[in-house]
């Protein structure tokens, strides 16, 4: 087990689809004892069996647009596991209406509540993980392709994205000082209770079909299997970066 020993706190599991499960999983797999948070208490009937499943230490609701949930949280992750060496932030949200029109019809309360949600929370939880990573340690955050090239429907997320990849350069400079390591893992499509919410998403899993150089699509278990290595001693020097794991359809331009 490569990383038999260490604690994490996996944010973002809504439930068995979900890409925080895959990598929470992973990360277990390693030896990694593995806390959890889910968003609402509407989630909490998914998430808490699954957290039993891996003998979680902890399992506890945050809605990360709620500095005392943030601080509360982190409060009893303290408590419970003392420290931690990894932090893995899959979070996004954008409300459905922005991504059925124009980019520039984005109005003033969805570009709020999206950057709030999906970047300033990954800001607000780095800051707070930093607190109680004692010995080094490794932060990851969930990013889409959508960052750097135009998906259609995507619109709001998409800047976003490219935001929250830039906090991620930003914040690898703040921690690199305590040897914590900082980066994105860029996911090709995988259907989650997320990605159904964009209403053209079967397109997009056959474009990397039809497309990327693999020709197949990936599963979560594949973003699990780059967390877990980004987290382990081969992830040591490598920071402030953004990792595709999408068959290599990112590259293909025609
Ligand atoms: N599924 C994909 O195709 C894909 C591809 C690339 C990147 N991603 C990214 O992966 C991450 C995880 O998404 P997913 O696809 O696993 O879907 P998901 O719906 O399973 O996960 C998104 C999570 O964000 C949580 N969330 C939303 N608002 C929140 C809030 N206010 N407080 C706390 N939690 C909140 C949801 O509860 C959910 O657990 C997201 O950042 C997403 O953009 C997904």
């Amino acid at each position: 087990m490569l990383l038999k020993g260490k604690r994490a706190l996996v944010m973002g599991v809504a439930n068995e689809q979900s890409l925080a499960w895959s990598i929470a999983k992973k990360l277990n797999e390693e030896g990694v004892a593995v806390a959890l948070s889910y968003a609402g208490d509407n989630h909490e009937k998914r998430v808490r069996p699954l957290g039993e499943s891996i003998d979680s230490p902890l399992i506890e609701k945050c809605n990360v647009d709620n500095d005392s949930e943030i601080d509360n949280l982190f409060k009893n992750v303290k408590e419970r596991l003392k420290s931690i060496d990894i932090l893995i932030h899959s979070i996004a949200y954008a409300p459905l209406e922005e991504l059925s029109k124009r980019t520039v019809d984005t109005s003033r309360s969805g570009f709020r509540t999206t950057l709030e949600t999906s970047v300033f929370s990954f800001l607000a939880t780095v800051k707070q993980a930093e607190k109680i990573m004692n010995n080094g340690g490794t932060v990851l955050t969930l990013t889409n392709y959508g960052s750097e090239r135009v998906i259609p429907r995507y619109n709001i997320m998409g800047i976003a994205k490219s935001a929250l990849e830039s906090a991620v350069r930003y914040t690898s400079i703040d921690l690199g000082e305590k040897k914590i390591t900082v980066n994105a893992i860029s996911a090709g499509p995988v259907k989650t209770l997320s990605a159904s919410g964009i209403s053209n998403f079967r397109s997009f899993l056959e474009m990397v079909e039809e497309k990327s150089p693999l020709h197949e699509n990936i599963t979560g278990d594949d973003v699990g299997m780059m967390a877990t290595f980004l987290c382990g001693p081969g992830g040591r020097h490598i920071t402030g970066s953004t990792f595709h794991v999408d068959s290599g359809v990112h590259i293909v331009g025609a």
